[in-house]
Protein backbone atom coordinates (compact mmCIF):
# COMPACT_ATOMS: atom_id res chain seq x y z
CA UNK A 1 0.00 0.00 0.00
CA UNK A 2 1.47 3.55 -1.55
CA UNK A 3 0.02 6.82 -0.46
CA UNK A 4 2.04 8.89 -2.80
CA UNK A 5 -0.47 11.82 -2.82
CA UNK A 6 -0.77 14.51 0.17
CA UNK A 7 -4.20 15.08 1.52
CA UNK A 8 -5.91 17.48 -0.51
CA UNK A 9 -6.04 20.04 2.58
CA UNK A 10 -1.92 20.13 2.27
CA UNK A 11 -2.25 20.93 -1.70
CA UNK A 12 -4.97 23.67 0.01
CA UNK A 13 -2.80 24.99 2.33
CA UNK A 14 0.46 25.09 0.98
CA UNK A 15 -0.87 27.33 -2.21
CA UNK A 16 -1.89 29.78 0.67
CA UNK A 17 1.30 29.72 2.14
CA UNK A 18 2.80 30.36 -0.83
CA UNK A 19 1.20 33.63 -1.85
CA UNK A 20 2.25 34.90 1.74
CA UNK A 21 6.17 33.74 1.39
CA UNK A 22 6.16 35.56 -1.97
CA UNK A 23 4.69 38.89 -0.54
CA UNK A 24 7.19 38.75 2.44
CA UNK A 25 9.94 38.40 -0.08
CA UNK A 26 8.51 41.35 -1.86
CA UNK A 27 8.32 43.54 0.90
CA UNK A 28 12.00 42.87 1.98
CA UNK A 29 12.58 45.20 -1.17
CA UNK A 30 16.14 43.70 -1.94
CA UNK A 31 18.86 44.76 -4.60
CA UNK A 32 17.67 42.51 -7.56
CA UNK A 33 20.08 40.35 -7.35
CA UNK A 34 19.86 39.27 -4.31
CA UNK A 35 15.92 39.11 -4.22
CA UNK A 36 16.34 36.98 -7.55
CA UNK A 37 18.06 34.06 -5.24
CA UNK A 38 16.00 34.38 -2.05
CA UNK A 39 13.15 33.78 -4.62
CA UNK A 40 14.71 31.15 -5.82
CA UNK A 41 15.53 29.69 -2.51
CA UNK A 42 12.09 29.81 -1.56
CA UNK A 43 9.16 29.64 -4.85
CA UNK A 44 10.57 26.80 -6.10
CA UNK A 45 8.05 23.54 -5.37
CA UNK A 46 8.80 22.71 -1.54
CA UNK A 47 6.11 20.53 -0.28
CA UNK A 48 5.85 23.18 2.36
CA UNK A 49 4.98 20.23 5.11
CA UNK A 50 6.47 22.77 8.02
CA UNK A 51 4.22 25.32 7.67
CA UNK A 52 1.12 23.50 7.12
CA UNK A 53 1.90 21.75 10.43
CA UNK A 54 2.23 25.71 11.81
CA UNK A 55 -1.56 25.88 10.53
CA UNK A 56 -2.61 22.49 11.04
CA UNK A 57 -1.45 22.55 15.01
CA UNK A 58 -2.76 26.13 15.89
CA UNK A 59 -6.40 24.77 14.24
CA UNK A 60 -6.52 21.97 16.22
CA UNK A 61 -5.86 23.65 19.81
CA UNK A 62 -8.73 25.74 18.81
CA UNK A 63 -6.94 28.62 17.01
CA UNK A 64 -7.39 30.20 13.40
CA UNK A 65 -5.08 29.15 10.63
CA UNK A 66 -4.78 33.07 10.06
CA UNK A 67 -3.42 33.21 13.53
CA UNK A 68 -0.08 31.39 13.16
CA UNK A 69 0.20 32.51 9.77
CA UNK A 70 3.76 34.56 10.17
CA UNK A 71 4.78 31.92 12.91
CA UNK A 72 4.63 29.44 9.62
CA UNK A 73 6.31 31.69 7.36
CA UNK A 74 9.11 31.78 9.69
CA UNK A 75 9.44 28.07 10.09
CA UNK A 76 9.29 27.88 6.27
CA UNK A 77 12.37 30.27 5.68
CA UNK A 78 14.75 28.92 8.56
CA UNK A 79 13.89 25.66 6.05
CA UNK A 80 14.80 27.14 3.22
CA UNK A 81 17.80 28.84 4.14
CA UNK A 82 18.52 24.61 5.76
CA UNK A 83 18.22 23.51 2.31
CA UNK A 84 20.45 26.27 0.35
CA UNK A 85 23.14 25.71 2.71
CA UNK A 86 23.02 22.03 2.93
CA UNK A 87 23.14 21.62 -0.63
CA UNK A 88 26.73 23.33 -0.98
CA UNK A 89 29.69 21.63 -2.18
CA UNK A 90 31.41 21.48 1.71
CA UNK A 91 28.49 20.32 3.01
CA UNK A 92 26.28 17.73 0.74
CA UNK A 93 27.53 18.67 -2.65
CA UNK A 94 24.24 18.43 -4.35
CA UNK A 95 23.38 20.11 -7.51
CA UNK A 96 19.55 19.33 -8.23
CA UNK A 97 16.65 20.57 -5.66
CA UNK A 98 12.82 20.16 -5.40
CA UNK A 99 13.45 19.17 -9.80
CA UNK A 100 15.89 22.81 -10.33
CA UNK A 101 19.65 23.11 -10.24
CA UNK A 102 20.53 24.02 -6.40
CA UNK A 103 21.22 27.18 -6.09
CA UNK A 104 24.73 27.53 -5.83
CA UNK A 105 24.69 26.03 -9.25
CA UNK A 106 22.58 29.17 -10.71
CA UNK A 107 23.71 31.93 -9.22
CA UNK A 108 27.47 30.92 -7.41
CA UNK A 109 28.48 29.47 -3.90
CA UNK A 110 28.83 32.78 -2.49
CA UNK A 111 25.45 34.05 -3.51
CA UNK A 112 23.70 30.66 -2.39
CA UNK A 113 26.03 31.26 0.86
CA UNK A 114 24.48 35.13 1.29
CA UNK A 115 21.12 34.42 0.10
CA UNK A 116 20.96 31.33 2.67
CA UNK A 117 21.98 33.86 5.74
CA UNK A 118 19.27 36.47 4.45
CA UNK A 119 16.57 33.92 5.15
CA UNK A 120 17.31 34.03 8.99
CA UNK A 121 16.40 37.45 9.74
CA UNK A 122 13.64 37.49 7.16
CA UNK A 123 12.77 34.55 9.28
CA UNK A 124 12.69 35.99 12.37
CA UNK A 125 11.44 39.61 11.66
CA UNK A 126 7.92 37.42 10.89
CA UNK A 127 7.43 36.63 14.58
CA UNK A 128 7.38 39.93 15.80
CA UNK A 129 4.25 40.47 14.07
CA UNK A 130 1.75 43.08 15.81
CA UNK A 131 -1.05 39.94 16.16
CA UNK A 132 0.93 38.32 18.40
CA UNK A 133 1.39 39.44 21.75
CA UNK A 134 4.69 40.49 23.38
CA UNK A 135 4.82 36.96 25.54
CA UNK A 136 3.42 35.47 22.02
CA UNK A 137 6.38 37.19 20.46
CA UNK A 138 8.84 35.98 23.15
CA UNK A 139 8.22 32.37 22.72
CA UNK A 140 7.62 32.22 19.20
CA UNK A 141 11.31 33.65 18.62
CA UNK A 142 12.82 30.96 21.69
CA UNK A 143 11.66 27.75 20.48
CA UNK A 144 12.74 29.36 16.49
CA UNK A 145 15.82 30.54 18.10
CA UNK A 146 16.93 26.51 19.66
CA UNK A 147 15.43 24.49 17.14
CA UNK A 148 17.13 26.41 14.34
CA UNK A 149 20.60 25.87 15.99
CA UNK A 150 19.73 22.58 16.78
CA UNK A 151 19.45 21.96 13.03
CA UNK A 152 22.91 23.81 12.92
CA UNK A 153 24.26 20.78 15.61
CA UNK A 154 22.37 18.11 13.54
CA UNK A 155 24.08 19.31 10.59
CA UNK A 156 27.71 19.21 12.00
CA UNK A 157 27.40 15.87 13.46
CA UNK A 158 25.89 15.06 10.65
CA UNK A 159 28.67 16.32 8.30
CA UNK A 160 31.70 16.25 10.62
CA UNK A 161 31.15 14.33 13.20
CA UNK A 162 31.87 14.98 16.98
CA UNK A 163 28.81 13.13 18.69
CA UNK A 164 28.97 12.13 22.45
CA UNK A 165 30.95 9.39 22.87
CA UNK A 166 29.17 8.43 25.47
CA UNK A 167 25.96 7.20 22.98
CA UNK A 168 25.36 3.67 21.75
CA UNK A 169 25.40 3.86 17.75
CA UNK A 170 21.71 4.16 17.60
CA UNK A 171 21.50 6.44 19.64
CA UNK A 172 23.90 8.40 17.82
CA UNK A 173 22.02 7.97 14.74
CA UNK A 174 18.90 9.47 16.45
CA UNK A 175 20.95 12.57 18.32
CA UNK A 176 21.47 13.74 14.26
CA UNK A 177 18.00 13.09 13.47
CA UNK A 178 16.27 14.90 16.23
CA UNK A 179 18.28 17.66 15.48
CA UNK A 180 19.10 17.94 11.93
CA UNK A 181 14.99 17.82 11.06
CA UNK A 182 13.47 16.55 14.14
CA UNK A 183 13.73 19.83 16.10
CA UNK A 184 12.52 22.46 13.32
CA UNK A 185 9.38 19.95 12.80
CA UNK A 186 8.48 20.02 16.47
CA UNK A 187 8.99 23.61 16.35
CA UNK A 188 6.79 23.87 13.50
CA UNK A 189 4.02 22.32 15.71
CA UNK A 190 4.67 23.86 18.41
CA UNK A 191 4.71 27.23 17.14
CA UNK A 192 0.86 26.64 15.42
CA UNK A 193 -0.31 26.02 19.01
CA UNK A 194 1.34 28.84 21.11
CA UNK A 195 -0.34 30.99 18.26
CA UNK A 196 -3.45 29.42 18.92
CA UNK A 197 -3.59 30.14 23.23
CA UNK A 198 -2.83 26.64 24.09
CA UNK A 199 -3.09 25.28 26.96
CA UNK A 200 -0.15 23.88 29.12
CA UNK A 201 -1.72 20.37 28.51
CA UNK A 202 -2.46 20.19 24.47
CA UNK A 203 1.29 22.43 24.84
CA UNK A 204 2.28 18.62 25.60
CA UNK A 205 0.24 16.64 23.18
CA UNK A 206 1.15 18.71 20.20
CA UNK A 207 5.25 18.47 21.39
CA UNK A 208 4.96 14.41 21.32
CA UNK A 209 3.01 14.54 18.28
CA UNK A 210 5.85 17.11 16.97
CA UNK A 211 8.80 14.88 18.23
CA UNK A 212 7.45 11.53 16.80
CA UNK A 213 6.71 13.18 13.08
CA UNK A 214 9.96 15.12 13.38
CA UNK A 215 12.23 11.98 13.68
CA UNK A 216 9.77 9.85 11.74
CA UNK A 217 10.24 12.36 8.47
CA UNK A 218 14.15 12.21 8.39
CA UNK A 219 13.75 8.48 8.88
CA UNK A 220 11.28 8.32 5.56
CA UNK A 221 14.07 10.41 4.05
CA UNK A 222 16.50 8.46 4.46
CA UNK A 223 14.58 5.65 3.04
CA UNK A 224 13.06 7.76 0.28
CA UNK A 225 17.04 8.61 -0.76
CA UNK A 226 17.58 4.96 -1.14
CA UNK A 227 14.82 3.50 -2.85
CA UNK A 228 13.29 6.84 -4.38
CA UNK A 229 13.28 8.35 -8.09
CA UNK A 230 15.37 11.65 -8.00
CA UNK A 231 12.79 13.13 -10.98
CA UNK A 232 9.92 12.39 -8.60
CA UNK A 233 11.87 13.33 -5.53
CA UNK A 234 13.24 16.46 -7.34
CA UNK A 235 16.64 16.04 -5.62
CA UNK A 236 19.74 12.88 -6.18
CA UNK A 237 18.80 9.94 -4.62
CA UNK A 238 21.45 7.11 -3.15
CA UNK A 239 23.22 9.91 -2.17
CA UNK A 240 23.67 8.88 1.64
CA UNK A 241 25.58 5.36 1.23
CA UNK A 242 28.15 6.98 -1.22
CA UNK A 243 28.61 9.98 0.94
CA UNK A 244 28.92 7.55 3.81
CA UNK A 245 26.03 9.31 5.44
CA UNK A 246 24.73 7.84 9.00
CA UNK A 247 21.28 6.89 8.36
CA UNK A 248 18.21 4.75 9.64
CA UNK A 249 18.56 2.29 6.91
CA UNK A 250 22.01 1.79 6.92
CA UNK A 251 22.53 1.35 10.65
CA UNK A 252 19.51 -1.05 11.46
CA UNK A 253 18.44 -1.60 7.69
CA UNK A 254 15.46 -1.29 5.47
CA UNK A 255 12.96 -3.71 7.49
CA UNK A 256 13.54 -2.21 10.96
CA UNK A 257 13.48 1.38 9.88
CA UNK A 258 10.22 1.02 8.29
CA UNK A 259 9.20 -0.22 11.35
CA UNK A 260 10.23 2.56 13.46
CA UNK A 261 8.08 4.61 11.28
CA UNK A 262 4.93 2.91 11.95
CA UNK A 263 5.82 3.01 15.52
CA UNK A 264 6.36 7.00 15.47
CA UNK A 265 3.51 6.95 13.15
CA UNK A 266 1.26 5.58 16.48
CA UNK A 267 3.03 7.38 18.56
CA UNK A 268 1.96 10.76 17.33
CA UNK A 269 -1.67 9.47 16.36
CA UNK A 270 -2.08 8.55 19.84
CA UNK A 271 -0.97 12.45 20.97
CA UNK A 272 -3.28 13.59 18.73
CA UNK A 273 -6.05 11.86 20.74
CA UNK A 274 -5.86 13.64 23.72
CA UNK A 275 -6.75 16.74 21.65
CA UNK A 276 -10.43 18.48 22.02
CA UNK A 277 -10.81 19.54 18.64
CA UNK A 278 -11.02 18.18 15.23
CA UNK A 279 -7.55 16.56 14.36
CA UNK A 280 -8.72 14.90 11.25
CA UNK A 281 -6.69 16.57 9.41
CA UNK A 282 -3.11 16.11 11.10
CA UNK A 283 -3.87 12.42 11.58
CA UNK A 284 -4.26 12.02 7.51
CA UNK A 285 -1.34 14.52 6.84
CA UNK A 286 0.46 11.89 9.49
CA UNK A 287 -0.35 9.03 7.55
CA UNK A 288 0.94 10.52 4.38
CA UNK A 289 4.40 11.38 5.85
CA UNK A 290 4.98 7.88 7.03
CA UNK A 291 4.31 6.79 3.81
CA UNK A 292 5.32 9.69 0.81
CA UNK A 293 7.76 8.90 -1.83
CA UNK A 294 8.69 12.39 -2.01
C1 LIG B 1 14.07 17.97 3.01
O1 LIG B 1 12.88 18.45 3.57
C2 LIG B 1 15.17 18.07 3.99
C3 LIG B 1 14.97 17.32 5.22
C4 LIG B 1 15.03 17.85 6.37
C5 LIG B 1 14.74 15.89 5.17
P1 LIG B 1 11.52 18.38 2.75
O2 LIG B 1 11.32 16.99 2.25
O3 LIG B 1 10.44 18.96 3.58
O4 LIG B 1 11.84 19.32 1.51
P2 LIG B 1 10.91 20.30 0.68
O5 LIG B 1 10.74 21.52 1.52
O6 LIG B 1 9.61 19.62 0.42
O7 LIG B 1 11.68 20.56 -0.57
C1 LIG C 1 18.95 17.66 5.64
O1 LIG C 1 19.11 16.30 5.65
C2 LIG C 1 18.65 18.25 6.90
C3 LIG C 1 18.71 19.72 6.83
C4 LIG C 1 18.87 20.37 7.91
C5 LIG C 1 18.56 20.46 5.58
P1 LIG C 1 19.47 15.71 4.21
O2 LIG C 1 20.78 16.20 3.75
O3 LIG C 1 19.20 14.27 4.24
O4 LIG C 1 18.31 16.43 3.33
P2 LIG C 1 18.19 16.24 1.77
O5 LIG C 1 18.02 14.77 1.53
O6 LIG C 1 19.40 16.81 1.14
O7 LIG C 1 16.93 17.00 1.43
MG1 LIG D 1 22.52 16.86 4.56
MG1 LIG E 1 21.30 16.89 1.77
MG1 LIG F 1 18.24 13.14 2.68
Amino acid sequence: MTFPNPPAELLEVAKIIEIELESCLIEQQLPPHLAEAARYAVMNGGKRVRPALTLLCCEAVGGSRRQAMHAALAVELVHCFSLVHDDLPSIDNDDLRRGKPTLHIKSGEAMAVLAGDLLLPVAFSQLIAEEYTCDQQATLTKLLAKATSDMVIGQVYDTLGGLPEHLEPLEQLEEIHRNKTGALICCSCQMGAVCGNVSSEAYEAISSFGSAIGLMFQIVDDLIDLHGNAALVGKATGKDAEAGKTTYPGTIGVEASKKSVRELQKQADNALQSLNFDTETLASFNLWMAHRTR
